[in-house]
């Protein structure tokens, strides 16, 4: 692993190999107190592009429990704001050190594009790029996954909502496809679903009823009211009704079920307080974990930095 772009085509030794190492942070210690030296002398330089809470935070706090030193550029304050382009911003960073950069952005292939460009040996880490991957959000699922449900080839898993525009989908259905889970159902509009979905796989289902009937894992999507421009854009009320998860949409799941968001949510429109707060969810595990999943990425990044040299 020299950059980790996508989930899309890695195989299962290294996103296993991820899970592992996130679970020896998770076991070993005290995650959220420990120190570790895995990024000793590693500068990882923070670009966020686009807004973010849980992924810019917990990158930020991954990079410090390993002792690397962290920058997380203030992209509106930055000289982005006065028209530097995207590489001249990459090289001026490269010229102060960077030996890593995590990258969010909102155009997809912003990340791909960076790696295509940087100096060789520095490595880049995609955070969310537009609608086509986010491959760590998609990791700490499958993280949060194998911890509260096991061996992933005996689970039924549905994805719901936007899937159109949700790079988190696309990331967890290649990751789960990888990793041998039999059955992924995504749950839809036909207007919020991009055509040939099937070809990834998936079970398609319009009505939810039908598809949370006995899944293990619900992973909820958030409606992306800021990529809806020129799309078919439902009323959250109308949404609500048809495609949140309230608790009687979730008695359809197994008992047991866990519910799964990645945030940030639109209580109200895809899923019900009831739920979110609810004994089923593991939304906030889900970010602790992050912070492990993304330690681990960076770690095993850097490692193979180091023995490339
Ligand atoms: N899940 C996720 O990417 O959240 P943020 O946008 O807050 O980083």
């Amino acid at each position: 692993l020299i950059h980790l772009l996508t989930t899309e085509g890695l195989p299962k030794r290294i996103l296993t190999q991820i899970l592992d190492q996130a679970a020896e942070y998770v076991e070993n210690g005290e995650l959220l107190n420990n120190k570790w030296q895995d990024l000793a002398g590693t500068s990882v330089f923070n670009l966020f592009f686009e807004n973010s809470t849980r992924t810019r935070t917990t990158f930020e706090l991954a990079a410090k429990r390993l002792s690397g030193d962290v920058s997380s550029l203030n992209i509106q304050a930055s000289s982005t704001a006065k028209g530097e382009t995207l590489l001249d911003t990459i090289h001026n960073l490269e010229a102060m050190g960077a030996n890593l950069f995590v990258v969010r952005h909102s155009e997809s292939g912003a990340a791909h594009l960076i790696a295509k460009h940087v100096k060789k040996g520095i490595a880049v880490v995609n955070a969310g790029d537009g609608r086509h991957a986010h491959p760590t959000q998609a990791m700490l699922d499958m993280f949060t996954i194998r911890h509260f449900k096991g061996d992933f080839t005996k689970l039924r898993v549905a994805i719901v909502g936007d899937v159109l525009h949700s790079r988190v989908a696309r990331s967890q259905i290649h990751a789960l496809s990888t990793l041998g889970c039999p059955e992924i159902r995504v749950i839809a509009p036909k207007t919020l679903l991009p055509t040939g979905i099937e070809q990834l796989g998936v079970h398609v289902y319009h009505d939810m009823a039908e598809g949370l009937k006995d899944v293990d894992v619900i992973a909820m999507l958030r409606l992306q009211n800021e990529r809806m421009a020129g799309a078919f854009l439902p009323s959250t009320q109308e949404f609500f009704k048809y495609y949140g998860l309230t608790p009687e949409k979730l008695a359809l799941a197994k008992p047991d079920a866990i519910v799964m968001h990645p945030g940030p949510m639109n209580r109200g429109v895809e899923i019900d307080s009831a739920v979110a707060d609810g004994p089923q969810a593991v939304i906030l595990p889900q970010v602790t974990f992050g912070i492990a999943v993304r330690m681990a990425v960076l770690a095993i990044v850097a490692r193979n930095q180091k023995a490339n040299k």
